[in-house]
């Protein structure tokens, strides 16, 4: 048993439904369900006694303590955190509530936990933090990627939460022994991701007939990674990961947000034509800059692929392309997200019985 946090988000779902698909090992799957949380995107593990959710906040400590106590998991892998660099520009304040305040209230539940196992339990005990390479800062275009080595520079909120929180879970390593691992991803992509960021964002607008808003000149740089190809390396770490290392994960793709619109408008003329005949392209909008837009991230993933031997298994051409028809396939999914009926999912699917939270 394994216990996993954020499991309806983007990237926790998709580990969630990987890993079930990959093992049977069972998972208890604990979620907040805020905004970004959607069990519509786990509707496919309905009944599976595999899949135990439940609607709960990482910093509630007494709720943990029980679902540890409970369940006994062998690890915990936390992905629960607010992750949009927006949202923490308009409203900080969740962020510093969950992702460090949360990350330390499961670090302590954990750590109480994990002290308390017999000793062969407690040196195959494994607390795996999923982090962003967004605390590293930004990069000049000439600069090399970001290595483990780099130092931690963030510069949002969104990033300054993410960055505490790795420290924390340094710190209770190296001061209580915790045996934590910790992955530093860069941008992922693909099914089940929540329209707000860019790529699910163009793939939406350009369909439903609007602006598709780049920010700045569009020059900025991310490198991107097929969400899949995420999960695989969360396994691997999980597997064999160094006790208190760092990981960087990442699929060598670099290229700036214009680029990366111009092939999804590209992708969408092909696959779905818009009904006019033009190009998807013209509903590209320039639109005011982020505050403190970070200029370029790029991922170093060499000690990943030296150590344990990981590999994408997506390039950005295949991965992008399934991305683009998997949303054309799924567009009832992402109207539920659009009028938000995916929040009603949790009352018709779970009831009352899912909401244990003790808040
Ligand atoms: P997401 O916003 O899609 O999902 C986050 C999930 O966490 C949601 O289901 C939400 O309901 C849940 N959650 C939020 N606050 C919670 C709380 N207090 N208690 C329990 N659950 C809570 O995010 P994502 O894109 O899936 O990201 C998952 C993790 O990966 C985050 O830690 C993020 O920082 C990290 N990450 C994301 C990316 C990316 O490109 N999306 C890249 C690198 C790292
Ligand atoms: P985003 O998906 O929000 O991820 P992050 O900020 O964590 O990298 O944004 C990716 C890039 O795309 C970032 O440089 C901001 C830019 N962007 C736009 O140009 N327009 C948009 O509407 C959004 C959401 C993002």
């Amino acid at each position: 048993m394994i216990l996993v946090t954020g499991g309806a988000g983007f990237i926790g779902a998709n580990f969630v439904l990987d890993w079930l698909a990959g093992t049977d090992e069972p998972v208890v799957n604990l979620d907040k369900l805020t905004y970004a949380g959607n069990l519509q995107t786990l509707a496919s593990l309905d009944g599976d006694k595999r899949h135990v959710f439940v609607q709960g906040d990482i910093g509630d400590g007494a709720l943990i303590d029980r679902l540890l106590a409970e369940h006994q998991p062998r690890a915990v892998v936390n992905f629960a955190a607010e992750s949009h660099v927006d949202r923490s520009i308009h409203g900080p304040e969740d962020f510093i509530q969950t992702n460090v305040l949360g990350t330390f209230r499961l670090l302590e539940a954990v750590r109480g936990y994990w002290s308390q196992l017999p000793a062969e339990r407690k040196s195959a005990f494994r607390f795996l933090h999923v982090s962003t390479d967004e605390v590293y800062g930004t990069l000049s275009p000439t600069d090399p990627a970001f290595t483990e080595e780099n130092k931690y520079e963030p510069n949002s909120p969104y990033s300054a939460s993410k960055a505490a929180s790795d420290h924390l879970v340094r710190a209770w390593h190296h001061t209580y022994g915790l045996p934590v691992l910790t992955t530093n991803c860069s941008n992922n992509y693909g099914p089940f991701h929540f329209p707000e960021k860019l790529i699910p964002l163009m793939i939406v607008n350009a369909l439903a007939g609007k602006p598709l808003p780049v920010y700045g000149d569009g020059m900025q740089v991310r490198d991107w990674l097929y969400v899949k190809d995420h999960c695989s390396a969360i396994r691997r770490v999980l597997e064999a990961g160094r006790l208190g290392e760092t990981y960087n994960v990442g699929g060598w793709n670099e290229k700036p947000n214009i680029e990366i619109v111009k092939t999804v408008c590209a992708l969408l003329d092909e696959l779905q034509p818009r009904a006019d005949g033009k190009a998807y392209a013209e509903q590209i909008s320039y639109v005011t800059d982020r505050p403190g837009h970070d200029r370029r991230y790029a991922i170093d993933a060499r000690k990943l692929e030296r150590e344990l031997g990981w590999k994408p298994a997506e390039t950005f051409e295949t991965g992008i392309r399934k991305t683009v028809e998997w949303y054309l396939a799924n567009q009832e999914w992402v109207r539920n997200v659009q009028s938000g009926g995916y929040r009603d999912w949790v009352a018709k699917q779970y009831g009352d019985k899912a909401k244990e939270g003790t808040q």
